[in-house]
């Protein structure tokens, strides 16, 4: 009978121990789902038009979470286009407790530092906008990408010079029956800079176009240089250039800028197209400046990277993000022109 007694005793305290033990877990599992999500972002330049947006859309984005009872903060870098800069400030980010970081890198070729010390300190890294080799993003399981294709941004780029030129023969100023054109690109390296040149004159050659390249010049995504870079050109070609490709919005404003300065009125300029479909560039092809552009959707990529931050941290809902293949998310460009401007005109 005693012996009784000291069975049912231990048998008691096993089963408390048990609830015990589950309730710990349960406050374990409430404490995860409210797990403080905390975001470092860099940027490879604070001053690069395109990524200013997409950082403002990101912050709008990590307000309406907070509004919506998600803890969530964020910290804020700029590399000034150093990698060696933004190589320690990811350190930082980690060092300060960052439990996912968001890098777009300065030299995209370059990322082993940031993967080797977010490996280390099992803290995962979402790049973006300058995408780095395949190879190097399949190095760890917590590493993605997002951004777009910028195949696409060229084709779409070369599909609305082509019917501009199509469809409207006094753009042939030597009436040669050739396309001459120029190309303002981006940064040397760059993959947008390199896939939209050669892909928005292919798409050309493939309507049929006979094209005659003048010269491409190198203007960094910048409206400064691009303007001193189309100033050179215009002095070297004159009026025989017939269409100005531009790697991006900002520089084809620095093209504009150019004519302008030198009061060569629309009806003499050539055709003019950028990427990007920021504001500035919307509202140049608003005002007749710009004949088109292809909008690089920088809402869409800056909200599929906060939701994949929050994913990644909290393991859950990788399957509601869109285009999402288990490491990258590239969103869709769009060709706009004064056709469908208004559909993109969203503040009025
Ligand atoms: C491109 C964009 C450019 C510039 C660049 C920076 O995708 O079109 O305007 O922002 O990224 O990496
Ligand atoms: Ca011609």
């Amino acid at each position: 009978m005693k012996h009784n007694k000291y069975l049912y005793k231990i048998r008691f305290l096993l089963i408390s121990i048990c609830i015990l033990a589950s309730l710990i877990g349960c406050q374990k599992m409430d404490e995860d789902e409210e797990k403080e999500i905390q975001i470092g972002v860099v940027v490879y330049d604070e001053y690069d038009t395109f990524l200013s947006g997409l950082m403002e859309s990101f912050m709008n984005g990590v307000s309406e979470e907070s509004k919506n009872g998600r803890r969530i903060t964020v910290k804020r870098y700029s590399a000034n286009g150093s990698q060696i800069t933004e190589n320690e400030q990811v350190e930082e980010m980690i060092e300060k407790g960052c439990n996912v970081i968001c890098v777009n890198l300065v030299d995209r070729t370059d990322p082993t530092m940031i993967i080797e010390c977010a490996r280390k300190a099992d803290v995962p890294v979402i790049f973006f906008n300058r995408e780095l080799v395949e190879k190097d993003l399949q190095s760890w399981n917590k590493l993605y990408y997002v951004g777009a294709d910028a195949l696409e941004s060229g084709i779409m780029q070369g599909e609305i010079a082509a019917n501009i030129w199509q469809s409207d023969s006094s753009y042939d100023r030597n009436g040669d029956h050739m396309l001459q054109y120029v190309v303002l690109e981006g940064e040397a390296g760059h993959q947008d800079s390199i896939v939209r040149s050669e892909y928005s004159v292919q798409t050309l050659v493939d309507q049929g176009i006979t094209v005659d390249k003048c010269e491409s010049s190198i203007a960094n995504w910048k409206r400064g240089q691009a303007q001193t870079k189309m100033g050179q050109l215009i002095h070297k070609y004159g009026e025989s250039i017939e269409l100005v490709l531009c790697n991006n919005d900002d520089m084809a404003l620095g093209a504009i800028d150019e004519y302008v300065a030198q009061q060569i009125s629309k009806e003499k300029r050539p055709i003019i197209v950028g990427i990007d479909g920021t504001s500035v560039g919307l509202q140049a092809v608003i005002d007749g400046d710009l004949q088109g552009t292809v909008y690089n959707d920088k809402e869409g990529q800056a909200d599929a990277m906060l939701h994949l931050a929050i994913a990644a941290v909290t393991g859950k809902n990788f399957d509601q993000l869109p285009y999402f293949d288990g490491k990258y998310i590239r969103f869709p460009y769009v060709r706009i022109t004064e056709n469908n401007i208004h559909d993109y005109i969203i503040e009025e």
